[in-house]
């Protein structure tokens, strides 16, 4: 930390804030007695606090979004020189950042052509949405247009993307929801007891049959998609499992379902070796969304992007006023964003970070499961590159989870102890017991080491 603001600025900021901002997703009664955390700089994979502490940051801003780590100049001045030439213009036209970010990204997304700039995931999975809406207007009457959704995945914090949201806490209290979404189970093998009928072997693929069910209990002719993380984040670090995806194609493909896959944790890097999610299995989607690590949250920009056929059904015909996509996103014609996608691209290519993400995520799954060896409170350790996960159980048998408090607890040793680690956060009820690490894609074993250590000390003084 350089030191640039004096304590009576720092104390300025924090009465400030304690004033005046609202933080995301917050309790906020505690901060009358106490102060909120206020992050005041960042390098690499530290950040440090009002109070000059230091920390190493194992969840990339604490939501799955600084991939490239802090402090990266060549991305502050390529947006610097973008925003001092042109910042803005409504995306109706075109931006140089934009047009070669477009280039870049689709190079990376074999089969995929048409790139979307909006400015949130959520709003990504939105476009997504009313692209589906409208191809079901424009090809089958209107009817075939319920999007289908996965129990615990979740896509963002609009009322739309709510309706697709499969954790009941994070949706609880905000219905009514918009019609036209239905749900389908999860496909979270270590918890597939208490799912009816889950059998022994093949649960991928019994998982994937589960939606089969639910398009033909629905009506495949009402059906129009079927929106998938990758591998879920909030709803508890969920891999596939082996089967799954195949099946999840087959079936798409049998009752003409669009394959919309959020990539909004996963994509660009997340889970190592390839830059997407559903690139590890074989998967051809018809619409991948992204948002968080496109740009390492140095600017906002998220991506919805389609298929050359999807982009066709909306030019099929200049003399119908209603033929073509009418949406916009005013922030989607900000160049910042593509500005920084670029660069950020570049940084992941020239330091090897896919495969530095591998590497690592191997290393830290190691790590975790001799954690799991020692702690018999974790369950299962889980999780693809440096996006991973252990769920604490107070029974390995029973699988019951521990309760939310004692998680938060482990969280809140490890910020003591100077480590920033996630867990899973008002998502699924009574199962917010995982504990979440997705370190920036250029961590280190030396990293990877610090974080361990201080979730076995913190695992060692909650639960004995
Ligand atoms: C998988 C997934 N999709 C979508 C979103 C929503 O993104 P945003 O918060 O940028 O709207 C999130 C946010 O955490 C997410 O995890």
């Amino acid at each position: 930390m350089d030191g640039t603001l004096s304590a009576n600025d720092i104390s300025h900021i924090v009465t400030a804030d304690k004033r005046h901002v609202w933080h995301h997703l917050s309790q906020h009664k505690p901060w009358e007695t106490s102060d909120p955390n206020v992050i005041i700089e960042g390098k690499g994979m530290r950040v440090w606090n009002q109070a000059g502490k230091e920390h190493i940051d194992a969840v990339s801003g604490a939501v799955w979004t600084v991939n490239v780590g802090y402090g990266r100049e060549s991305i502050a001045r390529a947006v610097y020189d973008q925003l001092i030439k042109m910042n803005y213009f409504a995306g109706a036209s075109g931006s140089v950042p934009g047009a070669i970010f477009a280039e870049k990204l689709i190079e990376k997304m074999p089969g995929m052509s048409r790139v979307y700039y909006c400015n949130s995931g959520s709003e990504a999975n939105e476009k997504a949405f009313k692209m589906v809406r409208q191809i079901a207007h424009k090809r089958y009457g209107g009817k075939k247009h319920k999007i289908l959704f996965r129990d615990r995945d979740y896509h963002g914090t609009t009322i739309g993307a709510l309706s697709a949201g499969g954790q009941d806490e994070r949706n609880a209290q905000y219905g009514p929801f918009a019609p036209g979404f239905v749900r389908v189970p999860h496909c979270l093998e270590y918890r597939k007891h208490e799912q009816d009928g889950a059998p022994d072997e093949n649960y991928g693929e019994w998982a994937a049959n589960q939606i089969e069910e639910v398009i033909l209990r629905e009506g495949p002719d009402t059906v129009g998609a079927l929106c998938l993380e990758p591998v879920t984040a909030g709803g508890g670090v969920i891999c596939p499992p082996e089967g799954y995806w195949q099946r999840v194609q087959e079936i798409c493909r049998k009752y003409d379902v669009l394959l919309h896959i959020d990539e909004v944790v996963c994509g660009v890097g997340r889970t190592g070796s390839e830059w997407f999610g559903y690139q590890h299995y074989g998967v051809k989607p018809d619409m991948v969304t992204m948002a968080k690590g496109v740009a390492s949250g140095y600017a906002a920009i998220a991506c919805c992007v389609t298929t050359e056929e999807i982009f066709d059904l909306f030019k099929s015909d200049e003399t119908d006023p209603m033929d073509y996509f009418r949406d916009i996103s005013t922030f989607g014609g900000c160049t910042a964003g593509p500005a920084a996608a670029i660069e950020n691209m570049r940084i992941i290519e020239e330091e090897g970070l896919l495969e530095n993400t591998t590497a690592m995520g191997h290393y830290m799954m190691e790590r975790l499961s001799e954690l799991k060896d020692k702690h018999a409170i974790i369950g299962d350790v889980r999780g693809k590159g440096l996006f991973l996960g252990a769920e604490l159980v107070t029974d390995r048998q029973t699988k019951d989870p521990v309760e939310e408090a004692r998680v938060k607890a482990v969280v809140g040793d490890c910020m003591k102890q100077g480590v920033i680690i996630g867990a899973t956060n008002r998502s699924v009820p009574g199962k917010n017991n995982t504990l979440c690490f997705s370190p920036a894609l250029i961590a280190t074993k030396d990293d990877i080491d610090e974080i361990v250590t201080a979730v076995d000390g913190a695992l060692g003084r909650v639960f004995g």
